[in-house]
């Protein structure tokens, strides 16, 4: 098999420029006229995994949606009842977002499955799923991992009451999409029925880029916390009030965005981003009564990123004290750190020296601040993540990119990585 590899560099870059066309083709399922959006549970989300379906089929994988939306393909190895070792990442994006995160992963594992299967089946004595999750991004509900979390089964019932901006439940959401929100249980997977699970994703900021390397080993996915807040003054007319008058609330909140920057700045690998700023009720000539804002904090411990937190606390009480505001947070999403499995971390290391020139420097081993399914899934199995290198750096934003080459190193480097893995379990 390894052989095959080896002699298939012509059908690695075929099916490189496969990756590169199916996600111009997935870049075209989008609510927006302008950009990319696909969001969880909406017309896009049906019409992605119908087309990513059509893929996993012609590679003769069976397929389902599951409870949560997932899609999931199947290539059953000798012994149907097997465990299975899952490659995946997510198809829904951000808001005017790129066609790599998450799509890359994918269709990554699809080409992966398309090097390894013989006689249509896994050669190997674990299944292999390629899964596309749903709702990595938490861009509909603010809440991120939803698709993942029911896989895991660690799926919140308090979540059915999230609102998306038009006031739409999660609850809500689910049935208009078809799903039977009772049967949510349904998704979870049970640990025996996993051998692991890979995902290959582009790293989202530019270590890779600055190393001039192409491809990384993962050890771990920052834990990360996202918070509503709202700041309540008062609305006042915005020529007749004295500025000792004015309980001005985006005021307190622009305030509190500063202190974010200025405590996270001061701590090592803890980030802390202001996203959304909203004023009201909105009018050139009030003095804005409420801000809703809204804060994700991520760390590479829990302990460090909470106490960063509790820091902010005190910092907002202080701020908010002085002007005479009113301040709360409502969390919405709160996942810990991930570590990936140290034999995953071995296996897709050596995925990656497959692929470079003899001699070279042993793989980058980056911390990942981005967040990915693997956060849920880690509860459940193993988890093991390959970073391919991003030009510039650029991420949820158009310009994101990933090059041809890299993704077909990055394909041959995770095939090899399965094939190691086969080899350690025997
Ligand atoms: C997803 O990309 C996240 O890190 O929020
Ligand atoms: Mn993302
Ligand atoms: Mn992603």
């Amino acid at each position: 098999m390894r052989a095959r590899l080896e002699a298939g560099q012509q059908e690695i870059v075929a099916a490189a420029r496969r990756v590169m066309l199916r996600c111009d083709e997935l870049a075209r399922v989008t609510a927006s006229e302008t950009g990319i959006e696909r969001v969880y549970l909406s017309p896009e989300h049906a019409r992605a995994n119908r087309l990513a379906a059509e893929w996993m089929r012609e590679l003769g994988m069976s397929t389902r949606q599951d409870a949560a939306g997932n899609l999931v393909g199947r290539l059953d190895a000798a012994d149907p009842e097997a465990p299975a070792l899952m490659i995946g990442s997510h198809l829904d994006t951000v808001l005017d977002a790129g066609r790599y995160d998450g799509m890359l992963g994918v269709l990554v594992a699809l080409e992966v499955v398309r090097l390894l299967r013989e006689d249509g089946r896994s050669p190997f004595r674990f299944a292999i799923e390629v899964v596309a999750f749903w709702d990595e991004e938490g861009t509909r509900f603010g809440k991120a991992l939803l698709g993942s979390s029911a896989a895991a089964g660690t799926w919140d019932d308090r979540w059915w009451a999230l609102q998306d901006a038009e006031g739409v439940s999660v609850r809500q959401a689910f049935l208009e999409f078809g799903l039977d929100p009772a049967r949510i249980g349904e998704a979870a997977r049970r640990p025996e029925e996993l051998v692991g699970y890979l995902e290959a994703h582009i790293e989202q900021g530019p270590e890779l880029h600055r190393r001039g390397e192409s491809l990384a080993v993962v050890s771990s996915i920052a834990s990360a916390r996202r918070f509503q807040l709202v700041v309540e003054g008062e609305a006042r007319h915005a020529g007749g009030t004295p500025y000792d008058m004015r309980r001005d609330a985006l005021l307190g909140a622009s305030e509190a965005a500063l202190a974010v920057e200025r405590l996270c700045r001061a701590e090592h690998h803890i980030i802390g981003t202001v996203g959304q700023l909203e004023a009201f009720p909105g009018a050139m000539n009030v003095v804005p009564g409420e801000a809703r804002f809204s804060l994700d904090l991520r760390g590479e411990l829990d302990g460090h990123r909470d106490e960063v937190w509790n820091a902010l606390s005190l910092e907002l009480d202080a701020i908010m004290g002085r002007r005479g505001l009113r301040w709360r947070a409502d969390e919405v999403h709160n996942a810990a750190a991930v570590g990936c499995a140290p034999l995953l971390q071995d296996v897709v290391r050596e995925g990656i020296a497959t692929t470079l020139a003899p001699g070279a420097d042993a793989p980058a081993t980056l911390f990942s601040p981005a967040g990915h399914d693997g956060m849920s899934i880690g509860a459940i199995t193993d988890i093991g993540m390959l970073f391919l290198r991003n030009p510039d750096g650029i991420s949820h934003h158009p310009d994101e990119d990933v090059s041809t080459e890299d993704v077909a190193h990055g394909l041959r480097a995770l095939a090899e990585s399965v094939l190691h893995l086969a080899a350690e379990r025997g």
